[in-house]
């Protein structure tokens, strides 16, 4: 069998951090080779990309995700012991408790409270000078969060908790300050999450039924036993913290309508919402988002003529894979049309992650993304005037979690 092509870096930590998203894209291009070894933070790592890549990655025979996702990952971004960090049968069983959120009629009364949400909240723009659309979008994405998963919010409150999301998400690729921050917002609002729970199961904070807060109170592992408050609390936070991250993704379309203004009447027109669908899959493949994802080999195996060896880390290409020529015709180029009659395999649009949402890891908020960004889109294209000013559209490929510099600006909203 042949040895995995290697770059020969003594440790690659730094360059990870140098070229952010494009680390595992330029040794594949350097090595010529969609798998390669490299070292990270001491440890061996191989780094796969593309369609069959991620097929691979996604085997539970082969894969597990415990010791696979760093210590300092668990106490800013993901909650220590979540369902990031579980495999097998309490994996599955814990999914299902997330997937239970994610029922037709859910996505269509997010839909209704999204709608809702950015028609409350015009007022507030028309009146503002200029609006920098990321930080507004975060602060109303908590709002659309809240309200969904059933968690009381006063409005004195949504300042601290939007900013304690962000902070999470914004941490992952970051060190020093950027990742203390993360981590002392995970504290903090875990305690209170932690609260949350408690209140519910002692009855003097009411749950509906259905709502995420009510589910993840009464929820009872595959023993039978309700979760611990504290792990109630955490997964709480998963569906709280990503709704509001899908404020990057807002700004991300945002900049796309700015850049491809084309597709401004496509949405406009769109009877039965499919190209507005195409739009929001082109700006989920095309803009960076989350730059890998990280698992550990649970036995030896052989793929493709390369031996793994058990307990080897592994990282697939998300950035990559979503911009892989031999899977995406010209992938540097901003075109919705590519989704036109597109039939995904599961494995080749990944910016959430692959597989099945009830065996794999694969992102169970997948479809609250697309809806809570289509029904964005269609309230600036159709709702909405604003002017777009210059500024620094400018997006690091350097920095992650990254936007356009600048947060995306914008003036002069007004009513149609
Ligand atoms: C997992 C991306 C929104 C809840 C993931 C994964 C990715 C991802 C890459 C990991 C897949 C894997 O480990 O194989 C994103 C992006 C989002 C987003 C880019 C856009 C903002 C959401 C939303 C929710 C959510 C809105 C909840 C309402 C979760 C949870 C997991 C997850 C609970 C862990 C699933 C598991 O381990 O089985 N997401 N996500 N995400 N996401 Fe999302």
């Amino acid at each position: 069998n042949q040895p995995f092509p290697k770059d020969f870096t003594i440790d690659s930590t730094a360059a990870v951090l140098f070229e952010g998203y494009k680390f595992i894209q330029n040794r594949k291009h350097m090595l010529n080779s969609n798998i390669f070894q490299t070292r990270v933070m001491g440890k061996k790592v191989i780094c796969i990309s593309g369609e069959d890549a991620a097929e691979l990655f996604y085997d539970n025979d082969k894969f597990q995700r415990q010791g696979a996702v760093p210590k300092r990952v668990q106490k800013s971004l993901f909650g220590v012991k979540a369902i990031q960090n579980k495999d097998g049968q309490a994996h599955q069983h814990r999914k299902e408790l997330f997937m239970s959120l994610m029922t037709k009629d859910k996505i269509n009364e997010l839909q209704r409270i999204t709608r809702n949400q950015w028609e409350m909240n015009i007022k507030n723009w028309e009146k503002a000078e200029s609006i920098t659309l990321y930080e507004d979008s975060a602060y109303i994405m908590c709002k659309i969060a809240f309200e969904w998963a059933g968690v009381p919010l006063k409005e004195s409150e949504v300042q601290q908790r939007t900013h304690e999301y962000k902070s999470m998400v914004d941490s992952f690729g970051g060190v020093g300050p950027r990742y203390q921050k993360g981590k002392r917002s995970r504290i903090n609002n875990e305690k209170w999450a932690k609260h949350m729970i408690e209140q519910v199961r002692d009855h003097t904070l009411s749950a509906d039924e259905g709502t995420a807060l009510h589910a993840m109170a009464w929820h009872k592992d595959s023993k039978g036993q309700l979760l611990d408050p504290l792990m109630a609390g955490k997964e709480l936070i998963n569906i709280l913290r990503p709704i509001v991250a899908i404020s990057r993704y807002v700004t991300f379309a945002a900049l796309a309508l700015h850049e491809y203004p084309q597709y401004k009447k496509k949405i406009k027109n769109d009877e039965n919402g499919q190209s507005t669908k195409m739009f929001v899959h082109e700006v989920r493949r095309y803009y960076p988002f989350g730059p890998l994802l990280g698992a550990m080999t649970r036995q030896d195996f052989t793929w493709k003529g390369y031996d793994f060896k058990k307990g080897t880390l592994v990282f697939l290409d998300i950035y990559g894979t979503n911009r892989d020529s031999e899977l995406w015709d010209d992938p540097e180029l901003f075109y919705p049309e590519r989704f036109d009659n597109w039939d995904g395999s599961g494995f080749d649009l990944i910016p959430q992650g692959g597989g099945d949402y009830y065996k794999n890891h694969r992102c169970p908020g997948e479809q609250v993304t697309i809806k809570v960004m289509e029904e964005s889109i269609k309230f600036f294209v159709n709702d909405i005037t604003y002017d777009v000013p210059n500024q620094d559209l400018g997006i690091s490929l350097r920095r992650m979690p990254t936007l356009p510099r600048s947060g995306f600006i914008i003036t002069n909203v007004n009513r149609k």
